[in-house]
């Protein structure tokens, strides 16, 4: 019945996410504020189309959350579904082979920013809960909670959830914003890490100088930056920052294997990148360098001329934005802290360093031994024909310990992506096979749920 109903509707369930990815629902920047209240009001119509309740704009001092609910018998159990509509930059834009947000369909493969991450994967949700309410199969109430601002940290969304505890009240809260190994070997992510990002400033002279007449002889800021952030690792690729490692805690071995055990060919991974060798943290596989080992990572640098041919000039300002991932137990802003404290302890006299800190957030650890992931995990066997290897994905959703926190509630990652669908990159896309795969997978999680919880 469901899968008769998603094939009839495979096309319109298409169009309808082109035209969500058509709006450009950049949250970083606010020249998109319009676009992104665009976008809130489409997911609100879609959802009440689909047969929600209760749909609502929720007014926060950002952009609208969206918020809809099915509550119809009390006695089941209650899934709460959260998803993002904003979206990454889509800068470069000049790198995209057809434009950010024309969506287009290449190789089976849609592409635009959000294709995977999250709209497309957002909108599975609401095409599978269509699907259960038109096959009068929807197996536990839900509640929806489709945020605009996850992208810059979710600030809005945390105090939404704080000031509503009750309104939210659920059983487990289904995420489809992660990825899977390959389309061959499902997976769930079970862990997702923190983050603390700051932007530092290094300022030298108070003007720009002309670089022979004062080269040599006064502080250069990007070279002092460069130098600043080169030694933030040891030869061992080991963080520097002292204290950076002291509420790390020790994985056991039991651990690490597991974690190891799940498949990963280096030959391919270095072939995809086009890169000779990988590189990270002397003593652990990659892995582990990208699911369970805190990181220091430059996003973006910038200062003195950059234009076209050459112009000699000794920049009077340098800046860099800068990525740390941290995993359970270490904090956010303590993490800052050291970071803050340490940079500007080690800048020569000669410049100055100012830190501006942005969002954070705190790393998460889902249960697998829950009825939520069990109920997960079948599904995902259900429709792969295989059981999902529990993997970690490396990222950051900050708001899942928040919910946990705040609604004592835990989280189900049941992401449908893949590495390879460059999510944040130029030609991000999402597979066709992904998409209906997700819409098709989601309803088995709703009944395996209800059935497991009762
Ligand atoms: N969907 C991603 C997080 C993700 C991707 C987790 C792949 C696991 C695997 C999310 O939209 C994201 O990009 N989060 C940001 C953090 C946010 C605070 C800007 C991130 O991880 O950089
Ligand atoms: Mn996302
Ligand atoms: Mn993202």
């Amino acid at each position: 019945m469901q899968s008769q109903y998603i094939a009839q509707n495979k096309d319109r369930f298409l169009s309808e996410l082109f035209e969500i990815l058509r709006i450009p629902s950049i949250s970083a920047d606010k020249a998109f504020l319009g676009d992104l209240r665009k976008t809130a009001e489409y997911v609100r119509d879609k959802m009440i189309a689909a047969g929600a309740e209760n749909v609502v704009l929720e007014e926060t001092a950002g952009n609208p959350i969206v918020y809809g609910d099915k509550i119809f018998d009390p006695s089941l159990p209650t899934v709460l579904v959260y998803g993002h509509y904003d979206v990454q930059p889509s800068v470069p834009d000049e790198l995209w082979t057809t434009p950010a947000f024309e969506p287009t369909v290449r190789d089976g493969k849609i592409y635009a920013r959000g294709a995977c991450d999250d709209k497309g994967q957002m909108y599975m949700h609401l095409k599978a809960f269509e699907t259960m309410m038109q096959t009068n199969s929807l197996a536990c109430n839900v509640k929806f909670m489709i945020e605009g601002e996850e992208e810059v940290g979710s600030t809005n969304l945390g105090i939404y959830v704080v000031t509503n505890k009750e309104k939210l009240k659920a059983d487990v809260i289904l995420i489809s914003d992660t990825g899977m190994i390959a389309n061959d070997i499902p997976s769930i992510d079970v862990g997702l890490r923190g983050l603390s990002y700051v932007e530092v400033e290094v300022t030298g002279p108070n003007r720009d100088l002309h670089s022979g007449v004062y080269g040599g002889a006064v502080a250069n800021p990007i070279n002092i930056l460069c130098t600043m952030i080169a030694s933030m690792h040891d030869e061992n690729r080991h963080i520097t920052i002292p204290g950076f490692y002291d509420d790390v805690n020790v994985i056991s071995e039991a651990d690490r294997k597991a974690l190891n055990s799940a498949p990963f060919i280096l030959e391919n991974y270095t072939k995809d990148l086009e890169i000779e060798d990988v590189m990270g943290e002397k003593g652990y596989t990659t892995l582990e360098r990208t699911g369970i080992r805190p990181t220091f990572e430059v996003n973006g640098i910038w200062g003195g001329y950059i234009g076209e041919g050459a112009k000699t000039v000794l920049p009077s300002k340098a800046y860099a934005k800068i990525s740390m991932r941290l995993i359970p137990n270490q904090k956010s802003a303590a993490i800052t802290k050291l970071f803050s404290d340490y940079f500007i302890s080690i800048a020569p006299k000669g410049v100055k360093v100012k830190v501006t800190p942005h969002h954070g957030g705190e790393a998460a650890i889902t249960p697998t031994d829950s009825i939520a992931f069990k109920a997960a995990s079948k599904a995902i066997e259900a429709t792969y024909g295989k059981a999902p290897i529990p993997t970690f994905g490396g990222g950051s959703i900050p708001i899942v310990a928040l919910f946990e926190k705040e609604l004592g509630v835990k989280t189900v990652l049941m992401g449908f992506g893949l590495d390879s669908d460059a999510i944040h990159s130029p030609n991000e896309h999402y597979g066709l096979f992904n998409y209906y795969k997700g819409i098709e997978t989601i309803p088995y999680f709703y009944k395996y749920f209800a059935e497991m919880m009762k």
